[in-house]
């Protein structure tokens, strides 16, 4: 069983980062195997919208961009579960994970029931640093590419700077009931 976090923010002992490690000990209270993915440490383009706006990812589910997504989508499609780790930014996913989700949703939307997280759950976590204004827009964005990509919507959470602590212990507690779940 193997869960990825990933965490898509610049400062590794933020509030994002906090809600990711969070995740990752939740997940492993169940003695599964769950890892951070860092996307901000990673070389992840933005989706080129190849050719006339379909690229290789249309039939062969693949992105034609090279760089470090290759292998993340390979490892993506390994995995039992995900939570997606977002701080917010103009209520909206940052860039990181703006720029994975794009181009992964595009291989995996094409191909239907066959795609690499079909039925697979995620918990998506935004975390608004500054006013809190924005959390339900960008989790709105968050549950659309989770319908998208055709996994399943294990919850949403909403997180500022004044729930942070209670918000920790719900993140750590969904991951843990999550990997719980699809324990074999
Ligand atoms: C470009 C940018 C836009 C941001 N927009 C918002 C926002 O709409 N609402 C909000 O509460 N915080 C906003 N913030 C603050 C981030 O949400 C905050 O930095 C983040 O949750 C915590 O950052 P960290 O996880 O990197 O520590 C913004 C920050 C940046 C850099």
């Amino acid at each position: 069983m193997n869960v990825v976090v990933f965490s898509s923010s610049p400062n590794k002992d933020g509030l994002t980062a906090a809600c990711a490690a969070a995740a990752v000990e939740g997940a492993l209270l169940t003695g599964g195997h769950a890892e951070e993915v860092r996307l901000n440490d990673l070389q992840i383009g933005l989706c080129q919208a190849c050719d006339n706006g379909w690229g290789t990812c249309l039939k062969e589910h693949e992105c034609q961009v090279e760089d470090d997504f290759q292998a993340l989508h390979a490892r993506v499609c390994q995995a039992d579960a995900y939570v997606l780790v977002t701080p917010v930014y103009w209520g909206e996913m940052s860039e990181s994970a703006k720029a994975f989700t794009d181009r992964l949703r595009r291989c995996e939307a094409t191909r239907g029931r066959e795609s690499g997280l079909f039925g697979k759950p995620v918990i998506a976590v935004a975390a608004a640093g500054d006013s809190g204004n924005g959390v339900i827009t960008c989790l709105s964005s968050m549950e659309r590419w989770i319908e998208h990509v055709q996994a399943r919507k294990f919850d949403l959470i909403p997180v500022n700077r004044w729930s942070r602590e209670y918000k920790l212990v719900a993140i750590r507690t969904a991951a843990q009931a999550m990997t719980q779940e699809i324990m074999p």
